[in-house]
């Protein structure tokens, strides 16, 4: 009898392990995606920690911040957060202890995820392997180091809300804008930011600031381009420039390095096809910045710039600064929305350290660029950037010794 009664019972329940197996709740496998287009993973991650247990530092104006660990470890983690709880800090920036957090989480933007949305990336947090790793102990400095001072920047600077689309606008484009808006948060670094450190609303994407190393390991400022459709922006890259980049790292015009790799590898890369294109055709709809004013250089700093490019960049970027695809060439500079940037501190960095190229690396195009700190003078290296930004129809102001030795 008890035999009989394990033999119908027995197949069931390994019926019931299996279907489990094999069917996990899909808001598991949803909220993995979302977490990649969130990008959780590039911020909440020490080089070489474990995937979600935070440590990592940010380097502010204000200070030193560390992520946190958010593996449901109950002690060091979000172990012990309800639902509720989560979605609030997401949403508002407040844990459930009530203290605010800090905007590096770019809680501006994840503000905007669909309810849906939320309770995914929840269930999939839930089910990682909890990881025990306290955060280390923040260093911001007095009045930044209060958290409670959060709450009045918050008053002035971070409205709450869910994304509104606009009916008038097709679904892709639709879609695009709430990927670019809510997870994706490319506004948190290319929108520049007041000296509160807010976002600055009316300019939206026209390019910003964020702190990250160079080669060699020192934090450096690096500049955010303009990404809306200004001629120092994306006006010359095509709905499938912008895919290519966010896709595959690379374009007709340049590929990625420095800040932008993590975002490319850990997230755009690593979506579907069809969201890619509809984050392109959305920041391709961005109407073009206000033009800034710019001043014309002398003729003799551009003389001096001419001549350091000749010799040094115009084998492989071409005298006329297009670039081409062959393997001893390199990336278009007549347009580049880098080195435009109002804030030439990327461009800097480039010529100085050499681009920071991905790793691992992508497919073979282009032999890689060297740093030229070595042997150009700061003077140089000003009187260069000035010429790349005020030629073949590039419009940007010049740049300064002193903003050179700023990023040496
Ligand atoms: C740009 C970097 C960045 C990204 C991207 C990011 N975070 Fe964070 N996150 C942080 C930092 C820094 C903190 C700590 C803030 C503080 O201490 O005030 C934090 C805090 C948190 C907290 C609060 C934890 C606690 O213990 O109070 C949660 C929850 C969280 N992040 C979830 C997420 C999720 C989910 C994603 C992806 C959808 C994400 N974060 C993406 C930087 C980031
Ligand atoms: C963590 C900060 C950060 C985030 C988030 C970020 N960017 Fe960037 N982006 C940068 C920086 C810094 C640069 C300039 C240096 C570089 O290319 O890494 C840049 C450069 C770019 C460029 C110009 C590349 C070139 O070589 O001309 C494009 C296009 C771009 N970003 C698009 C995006 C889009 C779209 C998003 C959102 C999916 C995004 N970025 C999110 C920091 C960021
Ligand atoms: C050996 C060939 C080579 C030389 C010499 C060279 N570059 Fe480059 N450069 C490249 C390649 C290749 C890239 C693309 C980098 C990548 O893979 O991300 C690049 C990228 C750039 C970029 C980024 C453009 C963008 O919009 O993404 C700038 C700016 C730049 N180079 C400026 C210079 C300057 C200025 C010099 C001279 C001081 C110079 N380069 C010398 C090959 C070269």
């Amino acid at each position: 009898m008890i035999r009989s009664l394990l033999r119908a019972v027995v197949p069931l329940l390994a019926f019931a392990a299996g279907a489990q197996a094999q069917t996990p709740d899909p808001a598991v496998e949803r909220g993995r995606y979302l977490a990649v287009a969130g990008n959780c993973v590039s911020c909440h991650t020490q080089e070489s920690g474990q995937k979600f247990a935070g440590g990592l530092a940010f380097e502010t104006p204000f200070g030193t911040l560390y992520s946190t660990n958010i593996t449901p470890d109950p002690g060091t983690g979000i172990g012990k957060w309800s639902e509720a709880d989560f979605v609030r800090a997401l949403r508002t920036g407040v844990r459930p202890n009530g203290e605010h957090l800090y905007p590096a989480f770019p809680y501006t933007a994840f503000t905007k995820v669909t309810d849906a949305d939320a309770h995914a990336l929840f269930v999939y947090l839930k089910s990682l392997a909890p990881v025990n790793a306290p955060a280390p102990e923040n260093k911001m400095h007095f009045p930044y180091n209060q958290r409670w001072a959060l709450g009045m920047w918050k008053t002035l600077f971070f409205t709450e809300g869910r994304f509104v689309g606009d009916k008038s606008k097709p679904a892709q484009w639709n879609r695009g804008a709430y990927l670019v808006q809510a997870l994706a948060h490319c506004d948190a670094c290319h929108a520049p930011r007041n000296f509160l450190g807010a976002e600055s609303s009316d300019l939206v994407m026209s390019g910003g600031e964020y702190t990250a190393a160079v080669p060699g390991g020192e934090q450096k400022v690096w500049s955010t381009p303009n990404l809306t459709s200004a001629p120092t922006g994306l006006k010359s890259w095509s709905v499938q420039d912008i895919t290519d980049y966010l896709k595959t790292g690379r374009n007709a015009f340049t590929e990625t390095y420095g800040p932008m790799n993590e975002v490319i590898l850990n997230s755009t890369r690593n979506l579907s096809d069809s969201d890619v294109q509809a984050m392109a055709v959305y920041l391709k709809s961005l109407p073009a910045s206000k033009p800034e004013s710019v001043s014309k250089p002398s003729a003799e700093v551009m003389q001096a710039g001419e001549t350091v490019y000749n010799v040094q960049c115009g084998t492989c970027h071409l005298p006329t600064g297009l670039g081409n695809q062959d393997e001893n060439s390199g990336a278009r500079l007549a347009d580049s929305p880098i080195v435009q940037a109002s804030n030439p501190a990327s461009l800097i960095n480039t010529i100085i350290y050499g681009p920071p190229l991905p790793n691992p690396p992508l497919p073979k195009r282009w032999k890689p660029m060297e740093g030229f700190g070595d042997k150009l003078e700061d003077d140089e290296i000003a009187a260069l950037s000035t010429f790349l930004r005020a030629t073949w129809g590039n419009n940007a102001s010049a740049v300064t010794a002193a903003q050179v030795a700023k990023q040496r």
